[in-house]
């Protein structure tokens, strides 16, 4: 990781002074680097080894995951990002918007520059599917008629499919089998629906986890805990809550309220089961391959994604 750090830092670099100061900012303030992390454990799992080709590909996946997050914090109005102030936030959306796009183009280039095209093609359909899936959420934000199944449309597009191509890559990237990389790309995309759904989860705690909580529904996005409640109650109740969602979504007194009512009904219990549920059918998928460090330290992310406290 501290190798991957430096290659990360410099495929940024750049001769724009106000970029450079941007993404110097932004290396600085870094995430939990889950992807690169799961990308060089599944190709260590697999071939016991990494390749030059696999920090380029964690290289691609985190720089398009951040440009991603820089503009999710725009679409979402967002002004807090791993615990500080978020890039829209400080240098407004014009420059949000652009920095992101640089970022995007960055990863991509990382891999055509050197010929990656099997991981390229990977993470293109990550990248297709990132926006289909940002955009289903705000026409279903729109029309309120969200399911449970559509739910989980939104989430294994908007989060699942890029921790699925980390997994596909890292496969990939040591020139395992296609059978092989179609196996990992599943097994990420289970980790990346528990993963979704404990972010979800955090939207209804007071933690601080180093970005806003209790936010959803005031942009009306509906998740789990939301979806669950309104498929198990009264006709009338059912119209308090879309009421609250529809009409009063940025009066913190009544969204508290319901927020209250989704968590003594049982939709947070309801929604750990689910989360545990993919949890237990990634594990499932690692059973098959042989024991070695890689796969038990693979075994601690996956566990990790679900008891994180940020
Ligand atoms: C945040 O991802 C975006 C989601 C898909 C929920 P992470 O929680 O991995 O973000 P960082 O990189 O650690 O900040
Ligand atoms: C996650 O979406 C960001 C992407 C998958 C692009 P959210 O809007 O739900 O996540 P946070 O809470 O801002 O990280
Ligand atoms: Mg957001
Ligand atoms: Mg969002």
């Amino acid at each position: 990781m501290t190798l991957f750090e430096k290659k990360f830092r410099a495929s940024m670099q750049t001769k724009v002074v106000l970029l450079n100061r941007i993404t110097a900012f932004i290396a600085s303030r870094k995430g939990k680097q889950m992807r690169p992390m799961f990308i060089f454990l599944t190709a260590k799992m697999l071939k016991g080894q990494v390749k030059e080709r696999t920090y380029r590909g964690a290289g691609v996946v985190e720089l398009i995951h951040t440009a991603t997050l820089v503009h999710d914090d725009v679409v979402d109005e967002s002004d807090y990002r791993r615990g500080f102030f978020s890039i829209n936030a400080l240098w407004k959306n014009k420059i949000a918007v652009l920095v992101g796009d640089f970022l995007l183009s960055r990863g991509l280039l990382l891999s055509i520059d050197h010929g990656d095209f099997d991981l390229l093609r990977i993470i293109s359909v990550a990248v297709k599917e990132m926006s289909e899936g940002e955009l289903l959420q705000i026409e279903k934000a729109r029309k309120l008629d969200i399911t449970e199944e559509v739910y989980y449309e939104i989430i294994r597009q908007k989060t699942a499919t890029l921790i699925a191509a980390c997994t596909a890559m890292g496969a990939a990237s040591v020139d395992s089998d296609k059978e092989t990389v179609d196996e990992m790309h599943r097994f990420g995309e289970l980790v990346g629906m528990a993963f979704q759904i404990k972010d979800d989860l955090f939207d209804y705690t007071e933690d601080s986890i180093g970005k806003p909580t209790g936010i959803d529904i005031k942009e009306q996005k509906m998740t789990l805990p939301l979806i669950y409640t309104l498929n198990t109650v009264d006709d009338k109740t059912k119209k308090w809550i879309i009421n609250i969602v529809k009409k009063h979504h940025k009066d913190k007194k009544k969204v508290k309220e319901l927020i209250q009512f989704v968590k003594s009904h049982g939709g947070i219990e309801y929604t750990i089961n689910k989360m545990k549920a993919y949890q237990q059918e990634a594990l499932q998928i690692l059973e098959k391959y042989p024991d070695n460090p890689a796969k038990e330290s693979l075994k601690l992310m996956v566990n990790y994604v679900i008891e994180r406290k940020k």
